[in-house]
């Protein structure tokens, strides 16, 4: 049966831990799919992993359309989301239209960046049929802001902001957070403060889901890898059997572990 974001609501009432992956293309999407992943993001992290460039800013609409329409076509039965790239909802009106393009082109879903200035913009969506994800913490969409890619709400007031976001955008209407790159014990906190599934990337074991990019936990990705990425590929003896690890290894908690994990 297909994944929607009731399964995922089920999930969380029953306290099992369900996974995500990025895929771009029709041949990862029907194998991230086959293997069990309830959620496919594409995602902006297209700009780094596809296009090689330093940040998520280049990617263009036109080609999350594009990479959205091919994954659409590989899917067997996972719930798709989209990233809407940078400046692509800085109004409500664009958002609206812009999310719209993704839908037509396959997404069940888009996924937001940014904390309450969205709240406006997630009704809107929310009210008219497009379920929302909203991207909180480390959001690389912001990287220029932050000053490089950094670990957020480390402090006690950044933690409480951020709990507090989370609440107001699940309030207007947002049907799933993420979280990136957050102290586990905050992450925590914010997957108890709301009802709506918690995706976890870099946020510790105990969010509702976690998600990586394909590239990383397949050991492609050059240079140095993050803390929360794990090379499922090098336990493995194929693609296959490494997606099928990582999703058994999310669900019985077993990934992420302490040394995936920022503490505080
Ligand atoms: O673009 C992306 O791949 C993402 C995930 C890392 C959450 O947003
Ligand atoms: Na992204």
């Amino acid at each position: 049966m297909a994944v929607t974001i009731n399964t995922l609501r089920e999930y969380k009432q029953n306290g099992e831990a369900f996974s995500a992956l990025t895929s771009y293309d029709a041949t990862f999407a029907q194998i991230v799919s086959e293997a069990g992943v309830d959620v496919i993001l594409i995602g902006d992290s297209l700009g780094m992993v596809l296009q090689g460039n330093d940040s998520t800013l280049p990617v263009t609409m036109d080609q999350m359309v594009y990479h959205t329409s091919c994954v659409a076509k590989g899917n067997r039965g996972s719930l798709i989301m989209a990233d809407m790239p940078f400046m692509s909802y800085g109004t409500v009106e664009a958002a609206l239209e812009n999310a719209a393009e993704l839908m037509r082109a396959g997404a069940h879903m888009v996924k937001l960046e940014g904390t309450d200035w969205m709240k406006d913009t997630i009704s809107a969506l929310s009210e008219r049929g497009v379920p929302v994800c909203a991207h909180l913490g480390l959001t690389p969409q912001f990287v220029n802001k932050f000053g490089g890619y950094k670990v957020q709400g480390r402090d006690e007031k950044a933690a409480e902001m951020m709990i507090e976001h989370a609440c107001e955008l699940e309030e207007a209407g947002a049907d799933i957070i993420l979280l990136e790159c957050v102290p586990a014990p905050l992450a925590a906190r914010i997957t108890q403060a709301v009802k709506a599934p918690v995706i976890g990337i870099g946020a510790g074991s105990d969010t509702d889901g976690q998600v990586l990019v394909v590239h990383d936990m397949l050991g492609l990705t050059p240079g140095r890898k993050p803390r929360f990425v794990k090379n499922f590929l090098a336990e493995t003896d194929s693609v296959q059997e490494a997606l099928a690890a990582y999703v058994q290894q999310v669900r019985d908690r077993t990934f992420p572990s302490e040394e995936h994990t920022f503490k505080a």
